[in-house]
């Protein structure tokens, strides 16, 4: 069977993860989370008490930080399990300057790339479509308003037990937009090739249809 990529990019909090990992399971691919390898990293810097708007002081990391994503979901960084820590808003409010480092990109991006070499998969971040898998059979653009964006990881973190307010979480989607796209290595930017799909006023099943259709659509299903 012919190995595929998935590229799923978009900004902050627009369900990309969530539609990913089912599309991976109904496809039989794989899901790499590369929002959770920056995590893991900014959580490192903070377990180490390093200020991480502190470029110098984050970026050496690189030589001792091992991020692994487990088949689970399950993210460990240096053997301890982070899945949980890495979703709390202290990191989500400090990882948006730990992606813009240049020399923490290129080492997650080659750990990334590697894991696409072998096995299909279902990618999702900012970077998939225009510089991790430029070549990537499907690229989706997922947005959403800022409003929608905030309230789904409100609920999202409510779930998860995770203390936070809707204002908290929309000034912090509005800040790592920002960051995000105007940071001057591989910013969050549609790959001309992408297709875009505003999930505003889309439930999860209805994005996840759409994005299996146009997968069936390109590798000729
Ligand atoms: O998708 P997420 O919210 O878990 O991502 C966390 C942060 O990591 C996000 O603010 C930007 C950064 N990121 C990135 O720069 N490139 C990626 N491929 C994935 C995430």
């Amino acid at each position: 069977m012919k190995k595929v990529a998935i590229a799923i990019d978009g900004p902050a909090a627009a369900g990309k993860s969530t539609v990913a990992k089912l599309i991976a399971k109904q496809m039989g691919y794989t899901y790499i989370d590369t929002g959770a390898m920056y995590r893991a990293y900014t959580w490192y810097c903070m377990e180490k008490g390093v200020d991480c708007t502190n470029h110098d002081a984050c970026v050496p990391f690189v030589n001792e930080v091992n991020i692994v994503l487990k088949p689970n979901n399950v993210v460990l960084c240096n053997g301890i399990d982070v899945t949980k820590q890495i979703r709390e808003t202290r990191v989500s409010a400090n990882v948006s300057y730990i992606a813009s480092y240049k020399e923490v990109r290129l080492f997650l991006v080659d750990q990334q790339r590697k894991m696409a070499e072998n096995d299909s998969v279902v990618m999702d971040g900012r970077d998939i479509g225009t510089y991790v898998l430029p070549n990537a059979e499907v690229k989706i653009f997922q947005i959403a308003s800022v409003e929608t964006r905030a309230k789904r990881r409100y609920d999202e973190n409510m779930e998860k037990g995770i203390l936070c307010t809707l204002a908290e979480i929309e000034e912090d989607v509005r800040k790592r937009d920002y960051i995000d796209s105007h940071r001057e290595f591989a910013p969050l930017k549609k790959a001309n090739d992408a297709i875009e799909l505003d999930t505003s006023y889309m439930n999860v099943e209805e994005v996840v249809n759409a994005i299996i259709k146009i997968i069936n659509g390109k590798i000729g299903k």
